[in-house]
């Protein structure tokens, strides 16, 4: 029976390419389409080598979260109920996970969450109730660290269904940056001296005070600002009439992984409020202050790769005090996240449950009598 790995963002074809590639022939490839454009989705598909998804879900990108949600939980629940899955792996925080850890349970097919137990314990956020459902359905959690595996014993899960892998991310980078040296949209001379920028989520973009805020800080220090724009960004700095204080800000386009990696790498410091960004600047050691409310990844904090600067704090003073410090002590830090072998286990685990590759299929085009 075939393993079906279910993406739907940016972050979910990063961190699951390389269990995809683990996988092979085992796994197939479902993209709801959350994401939808080819900056956000299709291209990281090319730049990891796992060519297009098996399946492609329709009317899901663009919408809103409950709508979101319903019409992948109303697809998936079909696919699960005519295809035999051997086991569903889901991955992280996003609309995709909280609909096809659902839809997995549903359907009776054991449900594997890849960077479970990760809590913010804010619940105003989206991504947390998102990891609250998976965390409440599925059969085998893949938890990164020691301070998720701890969050989800908390929560009463059984200890048998806990199984600490790493996280993918430490090889989805090494695999990212061992490819050749990429063109960026900025000019490294330019790079070395900025601060490198991504926000994205809505507690930043929902208002115009927050994306203020933020915008208003990056204009006013002297280092050059390249903010990597997400789409919902870019939307809300021309929603909220942002684009005019924004002029001093360098806005570039979505890049592919090994761009973004090679950029954080140059920059002199990283602002983001991204999940993913904390883990990675861990691999590539270079400092990040996170811009939210809350962090469900306090290991990068714990480790001295980054710093939380919450709403009430001065982020421009914030950002001043860290381009201050220096970095150089970062270069030797291993990351907190893992040892490259997440993906390598995980694979492992769901071969597990879904039992060995049958001898022959596919072929067999003679229905067998009720
Ligand atoms: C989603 C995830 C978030 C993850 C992020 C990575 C949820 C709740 N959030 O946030 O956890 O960190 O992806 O990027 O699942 N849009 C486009 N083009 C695209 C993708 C999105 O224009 O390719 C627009 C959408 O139309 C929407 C907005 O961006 O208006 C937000 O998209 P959405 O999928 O709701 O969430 P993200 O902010 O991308």
């Amino acid at each position: 029976m075939k393993i079906a790995t279910v993406v739907g963002t940016r972050p979910e074809i990063v961190k699951l390419a390389p269990v995809i590639r683990e996988l092979g022939e085992r796994a197939e490839v479902i993209h709801t389409g959350q994401h939808y454009e080819a900056s956000m989705a299709g291209s990281f598909f090319e730049e990891f080598g796992i060519g297009a998804p098996d399946v492609l879900l329709g009317g899901v990108g663009g919408a809103d979260r409950a709508t979101q949600i319903a019409a992948m939980l109303h697809q998936l629940g079909g696919l699960f109920a005519t295809q035999e899955y051997g086991a569903v792996i889901v991955q992280g925080d996003t609309n995709t996970v909280s609909a096809a850890a659902q839809a997995g349970n549903y359907a009776g097919i054991p449900v594997i969450h890849v960077e479970a137990g990760l809590r913010s314990h804010d619940r105003a956020m989206p991504e947390e109730v998102n990891r609250l459902v998976a965390g409440a359905l599925a059969d085998v959690h893949c938890a990164a660290t020691a301070v998720n595996v701890a969050n989800l014993r908390a929560e009463g899960v059984a200890e048998e269904r806990i199984v600490l892998t790493g996280n993918t991310i430490v090889e989805a980078t090494e695999h990212s940056l061992s490819r050749p040296e990429p063109m960026l949209p900025v000019e490294r001379a330019v790079l070395v001296r900025s601060v490198l920028a991504t926000i994205h989520r809505p507690e930043n973009t929902d208002t115009p005070q927050a994306l203020a805020r933020i915008v208003d800080a990056f204009a006013s220090i002297d280092s050059p600002v390249v903010l990597v724009a997400h789409p919902r960004t870019r939307a809300a700095l021309s929603r909220h009439g942002l684009l005019g204080r924004a002029q001093r800000l360098l806005i570039v386009d979505p890049v592919s992984h090994r761009q973004l990696l090679s950029m954080m790498s140059a920059a002199r410091l990283v602002v983001s409020d991204s999940g993913g960004l904390q883990e990675e600047c861990t691999v590539v050691k270079t400092p990040l202050l996170v811009v939210r409310r809350s962090t469900e990844r306090p290991e990068s904090i714990d480790a001295g790769f980054s710093r939380l600067v919450t709403p009430e704090r001065d982020l421009a003073a914030a950002i001043r005090e860290q381009l201050a410090t220096p970095r150089a002590v970062l270069a030797g830090l291993p990351s907190p996240y893992g040892d490259g072998l997440a993906s390598r286990r995980i694979a492992e685990i769901a071969v597990g449950i879904a039992g060995p590759q049958p001898e022959h299929h596919h072929d067999d085009q003679v229905a067998q009598p009720a």
